[in-house]
């Protein structure tokens, strides 16, 4: 079942049960060798699913369970291939949104759920968003309203070395190092690690264009010029020729990151060809803005011909 977390809605199954987890990659149109994320009620469940925590793992957890935090770790025995991709890691969080949580607590076992998407499209953060991706292909949502985080998960490495940023995500970089009291490396892992890095992913049907404020109007207008019917997606009331659309996005990175899945949605909706984004300061919240437009942009140039 789909079901809604802090940061996006969730395409839920038994992470112990081979059959339901494989269902998770037929509905999604997902890659096999991509690893799923092992949702739990607490952190006290660390023990069954992975093995040689180090201490900065609890610390962590500790700081940022329950909420919009990954951690990879070495995984235990027990866990399967399907959800690990074959690897020896898994990645495990412990949600905060109270109907998550109660579902947790009610099924007593570890959920795998990937983003309730269609593989490499924008994440759904509303039950309608799930239905108007996945239809029929799922059999129940539990519908908790519209997520209050709005970007994915941080990713963070401790399965190996030094901790590592995989992903940016709903906890900021700046209050991860507070606590680990040192920069992550934010290396990449090899590609099949963390398909949500790779370069195209989280895209929308229009092409999306970065620009910052002062060239905003300029970009605009020549993708207008070019033919398109363009929307600028910006915070305050930039001057831009007549003709050129702005859905005015919020001033604040928390609140600009909460509405920004839906955002993308609505450039679809409205069928708009391209959508010239303001880029934001990668400070905070900022960091997983910047990381998920980026790669809706390079989805668009991976298919030109
Ligand atoms: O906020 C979130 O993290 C949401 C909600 C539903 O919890 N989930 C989510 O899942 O974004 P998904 O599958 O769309 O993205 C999870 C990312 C993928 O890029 C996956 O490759 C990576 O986490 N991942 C999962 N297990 C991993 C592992 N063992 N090693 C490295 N990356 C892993
Ligand atoms: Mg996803």
């Amino acid at each position: 079942m789909a079901f809604p977390t802090e940061t996006v809605y969730g395409l839920g199954a038994d992470a112990r049960n081979e059959a339901a987890v494989r269902r998770i990659f037929a509905v999604k149109g997902r890659p096999a060798s991509h690893p799923l994320i092992v949702h739990l009620a607490s952190a006290a469940e660390f023990q069954t699913w992975a093995r040689s925590v180090p201490a900065v793992a609890y610390e962590l957890a500790g700081r940022f369970w329950p909420g919009p935090l990954t951690l990879i770790l070495k995984r235990s025995a027990s866990v399967s291939d399907l959800i690990t991709g074959g690897q020896d890691t898994v990645g495990l969080r412990v949600p905060m949104n109270s109907l998550a949580q109660q579902l947790l607590q009610a099924f007593a076992g570890g959920i795998a759920a990937p983003s309730a998407n269609r593989y490499g499209r924008v994440s759904p953060t509303s039950a309608e968003d799930v239905r108007a991706d996945l239809g029929d292909l799922v059999d129940l949502i539990l519908d908790g309203g519209p997520c209050e985080i709005g970007v994915e998960s941080t990713i963070v490495d401790l399965s190996s070395g030094p901790p590592a940023l995989l992903r940016p995500g709903g906890i900021s970089a700046e209050d991860l190092e507070g606590v680990l009291g040192q920069p992550m490396s934010s290396e990449r892992g090899s590609e099949v690690r963390a398909p949500g890095m790779q370069a195209a992913h989280y895209a929308p049907r229009a092409r999306i264009v970065l620009a910052d404020a002062s060239s905003l109007a300029s970009v605009a207008e020549r993708e207008r010029g070019s033919g398109h019917s363009v929307v600028v997606l910006a915070p305050g009331t930039p001057a831009l020729s007549s003709g050129i659309e702005q859905i005015r996005v919020p001033e604040t990175l928390a609140e600009y990151a909460r509405v920004l899945y839906r955002t993308l949605r609505e450039v679809d909706r409205r069928q708009f060809d391209v959508a010239v984004v303001q880029i934001q300061p990668l400070s905070g919240l900022g960091l997983a803005i910047r990381d998920r437009l980026t790669r809706a942009a390079a989805a668009k140039l991976d298919q030109q011909p």
